[in-house]
């Protein structure tokens, strides 16, 4: 009995554990995906090219020194070696299927400059030089990842070469240059050899540490206002195609204070690919559904009418004396009061995509109360208010913005504290009130809009935005300004 309770017990184990590693290996969709084309990585090796050169025209070249032989032993020195130009004319980032990326550049060119000095005896002579290094071809492989943890995007050099084709010394004032020249073969190849893997090394240098230590640095969530961030972790490695590079990041707005997980996942999204822009970017429903979550949860989405913050120019006044005209309950009983309007989204807005674009219907609540003249509230009735919106989602640089228009709404009473009334009744006023005080508000939000996950600096143009089945997918090129 007790080795069957074993057993079982056993199997209960490696059940569990077949289920847990199972669970584990199912993909999460991504909620945000970002395409970068070749066109967007020749830009971006513009870019990333000017950082390297300036790095490498900052290569320490060590001093170095030989012997000869010339009627007796002679020695020479060549030392304050400064790299005065590194011309890298060509650069190409090129996409390395199931690696990540190639970084190749040919015919480079290095200009050094430095001194010299020769002894043989009592003879001593020295000067400058000019060195010339030319034909240099780099090719790196650059293997791209991401850190589970953090989420990071990560780059090494996996694999580099370079070549040196000629070298070219010249040097200057003195009558005793011709020595050097003697032996310029020999210094030739040596200073080959002092240039060999030194740019392989300082290019898996530069991108192993530097970048890899810079791409760290960079935020992997953009913090949108006291509520909310939005998560732009990558779910998976990056990956390299033929065609284009691709991020699937998380895509998910959470709350700071209390991040819970949203009760849907995202969709499958199948990106179309894509030729005339340096990127895009798919934003599943499921990024705008989080962010409607994280905003309904935090309570922000509620916005308060009363009488003094109605516009100006409005028709009606929010009092008691003008629901009286149509609700004579509510001027009975509580006259010659203010009423206020407390709008509020009943469950958290949900966005449909569709080929076809944008379904967005937002259920609100309408809550009205009289102010007593101690200030109290006094609940008059609850509106649940329903209604067509159309939401025109598009880009500006580097945020996602937003512009939203109503159709129309469709009232229903939930409540009263005034008796039952035919809901008809408040329909012109509800009319009048959302597209006047309730849209602009949300559109005021809306138009601040949310940041992209762009670096600084970054700007999108030449935008292009269409609907697909669950998202949105935003065509731009890339401008570093
Ligand atoms: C190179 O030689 C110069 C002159 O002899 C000297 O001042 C300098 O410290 C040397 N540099 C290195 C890295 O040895
Ligand atoms: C955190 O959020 C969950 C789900 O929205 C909620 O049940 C919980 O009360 C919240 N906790 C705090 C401290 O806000
Ligand atoms: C409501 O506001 C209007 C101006 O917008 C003002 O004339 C009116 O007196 C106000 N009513 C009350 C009861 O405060
Ligand atoms: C305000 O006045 C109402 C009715 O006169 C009363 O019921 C309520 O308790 C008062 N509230 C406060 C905070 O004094
Ligand atoms: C939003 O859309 C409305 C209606 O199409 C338009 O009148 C308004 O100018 C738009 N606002 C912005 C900021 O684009």
């Amino acid at each position: 009995m007790a080795r069957a309770l074993d057993n079982t017990a056993k199997w209960a184990t490696l059940m569990v554990l077949a289920t847990l590693g199972t669970a584990l290996t199912v993909a999460t969709n991504p909620g945000f995906v970002v395409t970068i084309s070749q066109e967007g990585l020749d830009y971006g090796c513009q870019q990333g090219i000017a950082v390297l050169q300036k790095k490498l025209e900052n290569i320490n070249l060590p001093n170095f020194s030989g012997s000869f032989k010339l009627l007796g032993k002679g020695y020479y020195n060549f030392y304050s070696l400064k790299v005065l130009k590194f011309q890298l004319p060509s650069p190409q980032l090129r996409l390395q299927p199931d690696v990540g990326l190639q970084l190749s550049t040919d015919n480079n060119n290095i200009i050094i400059n430095g001194k010299w000095n020769a002894k043989r005896g009592f003879l001593k002579a020295g000067g400058n030089f000019v060195l010339r290094v030319e034909g240099i071809s780099i090719s790196a492989s650059l293997k791209l990842g991401s850190d589970p943890t953090s989420g990071h995007i990560t780059v090494a050099c996996s694999s580099c070469r370079d070549y040196i084709n000629r070298v070219s010394l010249k040097v200057s004032n003195s009558k005793w240059g011709w020595l050097i020249r003697l032996f310029q073969k020999k210094i030739d190849s040596l200073i080959r050899k002092l240039l060999d893997n030194k740019i392989c090394k300082i290019l898996s240098n530069s991108v192993n540490t530097n970048l890899q230590r810079y791409i760290r640095t960079l935020p992997v969530t953009s913090k949108i206002d006291k509520v909310a961030d939005i998560d732009y972790s990558l779910v998976a490695p990056p990956v390299a195609t033929a065609d284009s590079l691709t991020l699937q990041m998380k895509g998910e707005f959470f709350r700071q204070a209390n991040r819970s997980s949203p009760p849907f996942d995202p969709p499958v999204m199948a990106i179309p690919p894509g030729h005339d822009r340096m990127v895009y970017l798919g934003m599943s429903d499921y990024f705008f559904n989080t962010a409607g979550l994280v905003f309904q949860q935090a309570g922000v989405l509620k916005w308060t009418l009363t009488n003094s913050t109605l516009p100006k120019r409005s028709k009606f006044h929010l009092t008691t004396s003008f629901f009286g005209k149509f609700l004579p309950q509510v001027s009975q009983m509580f006259p010659s009061m203010d009423v206020q309007l407390v709008f509020s989204t009943s469950s958290p807005p949900h966005l449909v995509m569709e080929p076809t674009g944008l379904t967005f219907t937002p259920n609100l609540e309408v809550q009205a109360f009289a102010v007593l003249p101690n200030s109290s509230l006094a609940s008059l009735f609850l509106l649940g208010m329903s209604m067509n919106a159309h939401l025109k989602v598009s880009a500006n640089s580097d945020r996602l913005v937003g512009n939203l228009t109503v159709d129309r709404l469709l009232l229903k009473l939930k409540h009263s504290n005034v008796g039952t009334f035919p809901v008809e009744l408040l329909q012109d006023a509800m009319n009048y009130i959302v597209p006047l005080v309730a849209v602009p508000k949300v559109n005021e939000r809306l138009q601040k809009g949310f940041p992209l996950p762009v670096t600084n600096g970054i700007q999108l143009r030449n935008l292009v935005l269409r609907s697909y089945q669950n998202f949105l997918l935003l065509g731009a090129n890339v401008h570093l300004g």
